[in-house]
């Protein structure tokens, strides 16, 4: 597999990782323990960060030049780039709620539990129809020639939580990561 859909591939293992404490908070909310605000508010910071402004990115501009291909599955790929816009906005709307929920008193718990479902919901759709059905077709598809045009146009930001380079910004949520 190329370097570029191993990393694409570790993005999504290491967002998994995240959407399960998201998942944890979630179980935590609904048998009535405290929401923990900070920790939902940094998991949103960093899918704001990270996977909805770069990765995403990375992968609109491998899927364009695989949608080049005359046996390329447009359906897929255009679904997928349309759910980056979605997700996107689901991951700024999740950050409105829980600004709300900073002044909500007493928080409603069935709608916080609705809202985190829904959310889990997406991000999971739509990182297994990735894994399952798309990565496969690009590393079949891509040749090397294609790589190298993606390898010109991709953004280098790395990920601030899981890279090895500075946490500071997300040490809470890396501890909690490691707790977990
Ligand atoms: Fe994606
Ligand atoms: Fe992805």
């Amino acid at each position: 597999m190329h370097p570029q859909l191993q990393e694409l591939h570790q993005d999504h293992v290491n967002l998994a990782k995240v959407l399960h404490l998201l998942e944890k908070q979630l179980a935590d909310v609904k048998s009535g323990e405290h929401i923990d605000l900070e920790v939902l508010s940094e998991i949103v910071d960093y899918v704001q960060t990270y996977p909805d402004r770069v990765h995403h990115k990375r992968e609109d501009i491998i899927f364009s030049i695989y949608a080049e291909h005359p046996a390329s599955r447009l359906d897929l790929v255009g679904r997928l780039m349309e759910e980056h816009t979605l997700l996107s906005k689901k991951t700024h709307d999740l950050r409105e709620h829980i600004e709300q929920w900073r002044h909500d008193s007493p928080v409603a718990r069935e709608r916080v539990v609705s809202i985190i479902a829904d959310y889990l919901s997406m991000q999971w759709g739509h990182l297994n129809l990735e894994e399952d059905s798309v990565f496969g077709l690009l590393h079949q598809e891509l040749m090397p020639a294609d790589w190298e045009r993606i390898e010109t146009s991709m953004p280098l930001s790395a990920d601030p939580l899981f890279a090895n380079t500075v946490r500071q910004r997300f040490a809470n949520l890396f501890s909690q990561l490691q707790r977990f």
